[in-house]
């Protein structure tokens, strides 16, 4: 049986560590030929050494205009065309409320998580009408439900699952598949860092179960193998989607959660 991406070229930015890396991993396995777009260059090396000459690093900001369409770029000159952009690339700290937000912050939220997937999508645009292609966003369960301490994050991931439905909108004529997927919890770095900042991080593992409806909080890979899924044929029909990978957090979010929170007062 032939691969699920059998041949096709996909940037995945931000897959260097965490959720991209399993993600780049995945759809090398699905057949495809993957740019590993990534600030972290160290990381994005030891990765792509791993999985040979199907998936080559390429130094990235994705909040900087020049370097996101350089990136995409070098990905039509190595192989011909883009098919799949996995806009990945995301931070979500620092986690705070609103009046806990300074205005530098609030920016390089905005910058990383939003301005990135408007970067990604305009320029990548010309060579996926081409490639009849795919965006694949991802996103958070906080840009739909809402998460404590996270106002700002939550605003960006909203807006780029806004983004994601009027560009589906768009660019149906154009035979271009636009989707977000949205996570509650995975385990990442990020997520690692984020549990050490709170005073009782033993009983975060508590409360990450707590709001998973199916009990654990996932690994990478979990998420990898369905954004394998929305970017290949299998969806062909599906845009413009808000797809939960989840554990059925968003039926209860973040309610009765066994813990206290780090307070940022203190
Ligand atoms: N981990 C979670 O619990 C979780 C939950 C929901 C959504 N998400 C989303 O998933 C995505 C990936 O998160 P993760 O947990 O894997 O993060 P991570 O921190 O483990 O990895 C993020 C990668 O993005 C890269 N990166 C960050 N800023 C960049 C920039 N400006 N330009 C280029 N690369 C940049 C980092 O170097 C790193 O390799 C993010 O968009 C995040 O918001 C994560």
């Amino acid at each position: 049986m032939e691969k699920r991406l059998h041949n096709k070229v996909a940037l995945v930015t931000g897959g260097a560590a965490g959720i991209g890396a399993a993600i780049v991993r995945r759809f090398v396995a699905e057949g495809a030929r993957v740019l590993v777009g990534d600030r972290d260059q160290p990381q994005g090396d030891a990765l792509c050494a791993q999985l040979g000459e199907t998936a080559v690093f390429q130094g990235v900001d994705v909040a900087d205009a020049i370097s996101f369409a350089a990136a995409i770029q070098r990905a039509v000159d190595l192989w011909g065309g883009l098919d799949i952009l996995v806009n990945n690339a995301g931070i979500a700290l620092p986690a705070s409320s609103v009046e806990d937000t300074n205005l530098d912050q609030f920016e390089q939220l905005v910058d990383v998580n939003l301005r990135s997937v408007f970067l990604g999508c305009k320029f990548a645009h010309p060579h996926l009408k081409a490639s009849r292609g795919c965006v694949l966003n991802i996103s958070s369960m906080a840009g739909v439900t809402g998460q404590e301490r996270h106002a700002i994050y939550g605003a960006t991931k909203g807006a780029v699952n806004a983004l994601t439905k009027c560009a589906a909108v768009d660019w149906g004529r154009d035979g271009i598949r636009i989707n977000a997927l949205c996570p509650a919890g995975v385990w990442t770095q990020t997520l690692r860092t984020w549990m050490k900042m709170q005073p009782d991080a033993e009983g975060i593992d508590a409360y990450l179960k707590q709001i998973h409806a199916l009990g654990y909080c996932p690994e990478p890979e979990e998420i990898a193998s369905v954004a394998a899924f929305l970017c290949s044929d299998e969806a062909k029909f599906i845009t413009g989607c808000l797809m939960p990978v989840s554990g059925g957090s968003e039926c209860g979010y973040n309610v009765h959660a066994p813990v206290t929170l780090a307070d940022p007062h203190s």
